[in-house]
């Protein structure tokens, strides 16, 4: 006798702001998957998927969509030792990926160095910093999209700045990654000087940088300019170390955050663009 052996998606209702850095967010239905039937029955539309929501501004009413967020089984670290060219998970953490590349000698991801994020949000929105971005090292990508798995070049993936052009209700479960042979050292040096740039940066509750930067400008030193430090609407406020990030000091809601938001744009000369996902708001 065969039995059964998947026991469907797990399902429990959560606050997700529980699953956001900036700990901003109401209650949602969170769907986690593990395999292809899993992901057929969670991505019944309307539903969203959850990275390691370090980009994310989720209203305080929560979410009527369905959350789904890839288990373990999509966790899987590429196997260096057959060459630079390798298949990592979507739910494997970034900061993982990035030492273990390190370790390997193999550069093209050092830029992402201290990038909070899963590998699947960072192809999603072509994450990255200035000295380096997810279309840099991505080959392909395994996306489930209408109930079945399809491997998409990169070229056809649509990356631009801080953005992917993903078909509408694409997972994407896995990305296959091409390296550059270097050695450790010379990652590491390159890494040290990523991590030097950030070090300027908030270490409290945010969701990393809020607006994109506009062509030839920093957003953050904009902000800066025009002296909104420091300026606050109830628990968010606008981070003293860098103007582009929008900080959690204490119990901050949705709502606070959005009206900061407003306020920020209404007083930079320079239309910005929000880099973060909003959800609900
Ligand atoms: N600056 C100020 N005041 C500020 C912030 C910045 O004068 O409050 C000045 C800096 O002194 C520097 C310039 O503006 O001369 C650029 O600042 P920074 O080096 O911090 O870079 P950024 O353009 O503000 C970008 C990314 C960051 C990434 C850093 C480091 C975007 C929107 N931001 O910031 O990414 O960490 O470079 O590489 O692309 C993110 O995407 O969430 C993020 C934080």
């Amino acid at each position: 006798m065969t039995l059964a052996t998947t026991t469907g998606p797990r399902v429990r209702r959560v606050r997700l702001r529980d699953y956001t850095t900036l700990r901003v967010g109401g209650e949602a239905e969170l769907w986690e998957v593990d395999g292809p039937s899993d992901l057929r029955e969670a991505t019944r539309e309307p539903f969203l998927v959850l990275g390691s929501g370090a980009n994310l501004l989720v209203a305080d009413a929560g979410v009527n969509e369905r959350v789904v967020r890839l288990g373990r089984r999509y966790n899987a670290m590429p196997d260096f030792a057959a060459g630079p060219e390798a298949w990592v998970g979507a739910a494997a953490p970034l900061p993982g990926l990035v030492r273990r590349a390190q370790r390997a000698g193999l550069s093209g991801l050092e830029g992402l160095s201290g990038v909070p994020a899963v590998v699947g949000g960072a192809v999603a929105m072509n994450a990255g910093t200035r000295f380096g971005e997810m279309s840099g090292v991505v080959a392909a990508v395994e996306l489930f999209v209408d109930g079945d798995l399809g491997v998409v070049p990169a070229a056809e993936l649509g990356f631009s700045y801080r953005h992917t052009a993903l078909p509408a209700g694409a997972v994407v479960t896995r990305a296959l990654l091409r390296l550059t042979p270097s050695t450790p050292e010379a990652v590491a040096a390159s890494m040290t000087a990523v991590d030097a740039a950030r070090a300027g940066q908030p270490k409290v509750k945010s969701a990393g940088c809020a607006f994109k930067n506009p062509t030839g400008a920093s957003a953050g030193k904009l902000i800066d300019e025009a002296g909104l430090k420091g300026l606050r609407v109830g628990d968010a406020m606008v981070s003293f170390e860098h103007g582009n990030f929008i900080v959690n000091v204490g119990d901050a809601t949705a709502e606070d955050v959005t009206a900061l938001l407003a306020a920020v744009r209404s007083r930079v000369p320079t239309p910005l663009e929000l880099e973060w996902r909003p959800s609900g708001v």
